[in-house]
C-alpha cells in the first residue's frame, strides 16, 4: 500500500505520515527532510543557490538517505546524522529556492519511487506525493489549515526545541514565503491531486486528524483485500 500525504509547511504532514507508518507497520518517508539535507550540502558547498547548474551538480553528488523507523528516523548525508542541522530557518528557505530546480527535484523523485518500490508499503509525506511521486498511491490526502495555525504550530515547535527564537509573525511571515514559493514554481507545484481527500485541520487536534485518516486507509484496505 502508498500512501501519499501533501500540503503546506506546518499542516501536520510528518506527525501524521511517522503516526500512520507506525500504526500499519509501513515505511516512513519524509520527502522534505531529503530537500533539507540536499540544501545543507549546497550551503556547505559554498555554492551559490541562485547557481542551477551547479546546485544540481552538488545534489547529485551527494549521498541522502533516511534511516530508522518512523519514531527514530535519522536524515543522512554523506554518512553523517544531520536530522538535527537541516530544522533551522536558513535550511528551510534553501530547500524551498533548491526544490524549484528541475535537475534536483528529478534526482530526488527517482530516490523517493526506488525507496518505496524497494519497500513494497510506504508512507511518504511532501508537496507532489500525489501528482508526481507516486500517481497511482493507493490512498492520497491533502492537509491543509490556516497559515496562522499553522504558524502557530511551527512556533510552539521551536520554543518546545528551544531552536531559532523568532516571533510568531516572523515564523508567520517564513511560512507564508516558503508556501507561496512551493505553489507558484513551474515544476511540480504543490497541488491537490484531483484524486486527493482533503482534510483542514484548523481546529482539530492531531488525534483527531489521525482518527480521520485511518478511517480513510482502513476502508481502503478493505476493498484491497
Ligand atoms: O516538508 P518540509 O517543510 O520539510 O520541506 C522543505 C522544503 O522542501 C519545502 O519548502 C519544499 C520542498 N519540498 C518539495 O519541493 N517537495 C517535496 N515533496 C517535499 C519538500
Amino acid at each position: 500500500m502508498i500512501i501519499a500525504i501533501d500540503g503546506p509547511s506546518g499542516a501536520g504532514k510528518s506527525t501524521l505520515g511517522r503516526m500512520i507508518a507506525r500504526e500499519i507497520r509501513l515505511l516512513y518517508i519524509d520527502t522534505g527532510a531529503m530537500y533539507r539535507a540536499a540544501a545543507l550540502a549546497v550551503i556547505e558547498s559554498g555554492v551559490g543557490l541562485s547557481d542551477n547548474a551547479a546546485v544540481a551538480r552538488v545534489v547529485a553528488q551527494a549521498k541522502i538517505g533516511l534511516e530508522g523507523g518512523p519514531d527514530s528516523l535519522r536524515v543522512m548525508l554523506d554518512g553523517r546524522d544531520v536530522s538535527g542541522e537541516i530544522r533551522t530557518e536558513e535550511v528551510s528557505q534553501a530547500s524551498s529556492v533548491i526544490s524549484t530546480i528541475p535537475e534536483v527535484r528529478r534526482t530526488l523523485v527517482q530516490c523517493q519511487r526506488e525507496m518505496g518500490e524497494r519497500a513494497g508499503g510506504v508512507v511518504l509525506d511532501g508537496r507532489d506525493i500525489g501528482t508526481v511521486v507516486f500517481p497511482l498511491a493507493d490512498v492520497k490526502f491533502f492537509l491543509s489549515a490556516a497559515p496562522e495555525a499553522r504558524a502557530a504550530r511551527r512556533f510552539e515547535e521551536d520554543r518546545l526545541k528551544a531552536r531559532d527564537r523568532r516571533t510568531f509573525e516572523e515564523t508567520l511571515a517564513d511560512i507564508n514565503t516558503r508556501d507561496q514559493r512551493d505553489s507558484t514554481r513551474d515544476d511540480s507545484p504543490l497541488r491537490k491531486a484531483d484524486d486527493a481527500v482533503v482534510i483542514d485541520s484548523t481546529g482539530l487536534s492531531i488525534d483527531e486528524v489521525f482518527e480521520r485518516m485511518m478511517e480513510i486507509i482502513r476502508e481502503r484496505q478493505e476493498k484491497m483485500s
